[in-house]
């Protein structure tokens, strides 16, 4: 018999190592090299220019270095003097605004391994939207995996049938009659912040920021619309909701980039544990609803709302959505609306408090059309300069700064070819200061524009587009405008607005589009 030496056995593990290492190599090679190279190549022969992207970062290195750039250079303007300008695009992406110099209103350019078509031309979107149908656009894979914590497959995410499934099932929820329901809550939670207001102004703080108050009720609103804040459980998820969000945005991100979660393996380890924590208070919430008794209160916010459609019985799921489908629902109503809606509402102050003879026109507005009584939504709709500065405030500053697809088909455009699996970036800020399409004005503040317009007088349908467009358009349109309606009248029967000096004009995007050091205005009491 014969014995097989040490040497022997290492030799054959070095063997085993050396090939599982050859195969990963190559593995990796094919996936975030080679592959990613044909793309490339692909989308030149289709017809694309951009700037050329380098492995493993794509073009993220130049937006790096082009945002710090811009960093210096705002502050400096800041401290000189409030001189605020609507002009934004080139501040806040510098290197959109210098690509498109160089390679026109639609490119490409890369995140990482990800190649991602840049548009902002009106006419090119709407040739390419015209072909494809709501259900057979994609979401960004890079984007669906890196924002699962918060969203999951929820209806921003989801794809394909599901999607439709979903929309179907969710469109009634958003209902004028259900809305109305919810206006109560909203009322209470903006009468409980202007008492917080009073009690400040009353001790002397005249300056509050804006952006900070609004952003705590209007998520406050959005939660009890959403899931109900009644318990401690709808608080809880609450913070934990918006904890997440700061997690995962708060630091340096490459997404696109191979291993990219490895590298910020904290952030990764501590976004997984949040969202595992917030799916599992959900589940209780969602448990504790379909065993409650009563149903009528409940049935008062979208979670109870879609409980009730899930089946003709309340709370037997065995029609649509699963309890795991109706948490990412719940996740998505949340982060899709909490911010969006308040950034719409403290924008708008800011506008209103440089604007002085806006802020009284609204002022005139209310008292003719609501009066002075306890305020009646059913007139809410009638306040047309609202819906003028509301439309205005969206195209300056739309709290949604680009609208995201992914191609699941070739996409033909003329003679481009969009190929199947290109991510599109379209950058809804450049088009809406585009003075092409808005004329020289752009950059200025004109609520007028959309008297007699929805479109703002914009010479292309489809160069506004806070929303987005298409069947994919934003589901809680009608949510958002009974809120803003309600939180503007509120404030502006009570105060009157001026800018502080301390207010520094810095808009940034992380995620959605907002001020960098808040919204400190000077309020007073009329
Ligand atoms: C000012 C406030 C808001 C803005 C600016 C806004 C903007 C948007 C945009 C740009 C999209 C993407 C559309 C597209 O891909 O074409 C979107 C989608 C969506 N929004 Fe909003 N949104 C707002 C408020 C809300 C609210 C209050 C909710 C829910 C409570 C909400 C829920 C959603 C959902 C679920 C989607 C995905 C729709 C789909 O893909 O079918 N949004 N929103």
């Amino acid at each position: 018999m014969e014995f097989v030496t040490l040497s022997e056995v290492l030799d054959v593990l070095t063997s085993i190592i050396f090939a599982i290492c050859l195969c990963l190599l190559t593995t990796l090679t094919i996936f975030w090299w080679i592959l990613p190279n044909q793309k490339f190549q692909n989308l030149r022969r289709c017809g694309f220019d951009g700037p050329t992207p380098s492995f493993p970062l794509g073009n993220i290195k130049e937006m790096k270095r082009n945002k710090s750039l811009k960093s210096s250079f705002s502050s400096s303007c800041e401290s000189m003097a409030l001189d605020i300008t609507h002009d934004i695009h080139s501040t806040i992406s510098p290197y959109y605004s210098s690509w498109q110099k160089s390679y026109g209103k639609v490119f490409i350019y890369w995140l990482g391994t990800e190649p991602f078509l840049y548009i902002t031309d009106p006419e090119f979107l709407k040739k390419m939207s015209t072909k494809v149908l709501a259900k057979t656009w994609g979401k960004p894979s890079v984007f669906r995996k890196d924002r699962d914590p918060m969203f999951g497959n929820g209806l921003v995410m989801a794809e394909g049938n599901k999607w439709v499934h979903h929309r179907h099932i969710i469109a009634p929820a958003f209902s004028p009659l259900n809305l109305k329901r919810m206006a109560i809550m909203m009322v209470d939670s903006t009468k409980k912040m202007i008492e917080s207001w009073i009690s400040q102004i009353n001790s002397g703080h005249f300056e509050i920021d804006v952006e900070r108050e609004i952003v705590t009720t209007a998520g406050e609103i959005i939660a009890r619309a959403s899931f109900g804040m009644g318990d401690e459980n709808g608080k809880k998820v609450f913070d934990q909701l918006k904890t997440l969000q700061m997690t995962l945005f708060k630091t340096n991100r490459y997404v696109g980039v191979p291993f990219e979660k490895i590298f910020n393996i904290k952030k990764t380890l501590e976004t997984r544990k949040l969202g595992e924590e917030i799916n599992k208070l959900m589940f209780s919430i969602i448990e504790a609803r379909m065993n409650s008794n009563d149903k009528i209160q409940h049935q008062q916010d979208l979670l109870g709302h879609l409980l009730k459609e899930n089946n003709g019985t309340y709370g037997q799921l065995n029609k649509a959505l699963t309890k795991k489908e109706l948490v990412d629902e719940c996740k998505t109503f949340f982060f899709g609306g909490y911010e969006t809606t308040s950034l719409s509402i403290t924008w708008t102050l800011l506008l209103l408090a440089l604007h002085e003879d806006w802020q009284n026109q609204l002022r005139d507005e209310i008292k003719e059309v609501v009066g002075k009584e306890e305020l009646d939504i059913n007139f809410l709709a009638d306040l047309k300069k609202m819906k003028w500065v509301r439309s205005e405030a969206l195209r300056l500053y739309p709290p949604s700064p680009n609208v995201q697809r992914q191609a699941k088909e070739d996409i033909r455009v003329d003679n481009i070819k969009v190929p199947k699996g290109t991510n599109i970036w379209i950058d809804v800020v450049a088009m809406h200061h585009d003075m092409t399409l808005w004329g020289n004005d752009a950059n200025k503040f004109k609520p007028e524009r959309f008297m007699n317009d929805a479109n703002g007088e914009c010479h292309h349908t489809m160069g506004y587009l806070p929303f987005g467009f298409g069947g994919r358009a934003c589901i809680g349109r009608n949510l958002i405008f009974m809120e803003y309606n309600i939180v503007l009248t509120l404030l502006l029967t009570k105060f009157k607005f001026k800018l502080s000096p301390s207010y520094h004009h810095s808009p940034t995007i992380m995620l959605s589009l907002r001020p960098t050091y808040g919204i400190p205005l000077i309020v007073q009491p009329l």
